[in-house]
């Protein structure tokens, strides 16, 4: 099965696929190792960010890692984030990054035009739609602003929350789709990032909420598999709400790069094994994915 056909039976059978962001290469295998050791199914992946500003050095080198290590009942490789526009405000050659990741065996890949007026953000989308259908790969694309990677002080969250600044609006998202031709849509629905910048991606991430009724509107009117990023320490009961209303893969960084971050200063290994074990509570305790892998790959 191709990536975009196990999405889609996700999304009709109401499971998370989580993607696993990779900003060091030694976390590769910890991650893929607890996928298999719970008998569950996720993509690994990076963005661009992650070989800019941490140490995943370029998306050649998680490819050539990821043939190494990969187990294709349980895996497969996905290109998070490459944006228009970057956290920064710099202007990043998309194309070109994306191409790179379709001839290096990326097997979905992201388009983030989400810092680009709609129209812009519908063209962009639908360029890389064009370029990805010849590799029979499927594409996400972003609608709204899902906050965090930023730096500087992030507006109050109840006060965004509440306000639903930023979130996608269902109407565009349906024009979105329509015009665009994007296969996944990757949407702000009270969900933010964790931290990347030196200052804050150290600190404990906020505990997010999900807009469940305003999710419930977008699913009826974008009909393909939608994305949750900011994945970290949003409780489970959002999670599991988000999954019955169209949510059908789910991005987690934070949450497994922090503890490794933190057992660096005690070896390689300590800090796999902190990864391992973060996976581990993930799978089991908040995605609630354990043998997931048997329904994506069963009979319908
Ligand atoms: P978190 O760091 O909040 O888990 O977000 C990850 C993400 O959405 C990457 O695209």
């Amino acid at each position: 099965m191709n990536t975009s056909e196990i999405v889609n039976k996700a999304w009709r059978k109401g499971i998370a696929i989580p993607g696993f962001n990779i900003p060091y290469l030694p976390m590769m295998a910890p991650v893929i190792e607890a996928l298999r050791d719970t008998n569950s199914f996720g993509l690994v992946m990076v963005a661009r960010l992650e070989w800019k500003k941490f140490e995943s050095k370029s998306l050649e080198a998680i490819s050539a890692e990821y043939q190494k290590l990969k187990d294709e009942n349980h895996t497969r490789l996905h290109l998070d984030h490459i944006p228009v526009i970057d956290e920064d405000g710099i202007r990043v050659d998309f194309e070109e990054n994306i191409s790179r990741a379709l001839d290096n065996g990326y097997e979905s890949v992201m388009i983030d035009g989400s810092r680009l007026s709609l129209n812009e953000n519908i063209e962009c989308t639908r360029n890389i739609v064009e370029i990805a259908e010849k590799y029979n790969v499927p594409v996400e694309a972003e609608l709204g602003a899902v906050m965090g990677h930023e730096s500087g002080r992030m507006p109050s969250y109840d006060e965004l929350f509440e306000s639903k600044k930023g979130f996608t609006s269902p109407d565009d998202a349906r024009r979105f789709v329509e015009e665009s031709g994007t296969d996944w849509l990757s949407v702000a629905i009270g969900n933010v990032h964790g931290a990347i910048s030196v200052a804050g991606k150290q600190e404990k991430k906020l505990e997010a909420k999900i807009d469940i009724e305003h999710l419930a509107k977008i699913n009826k009117l974008a009909g393909v598999p939608l994305v949750l990023h900011g994945g970290t320490g949003i409780r489970r009961k959002y999670i599991l709400e988000s999954i019955k209303h169209g949510i059908a893969k789910i991005n987690v960084a934070t949450a497994i790069r922090q503890p490794y971050e933190n057992a660096l200063p005690r070896g390689v290994d300590v800090a796999q094994e902190a990864v391992y074990r973060a996976m581990l509570d993930l799978i089991k305790d908040e995605l609630l994915i354990e043998n997931s892998k048997d329904i994506l790959f069963g009979e319908e």
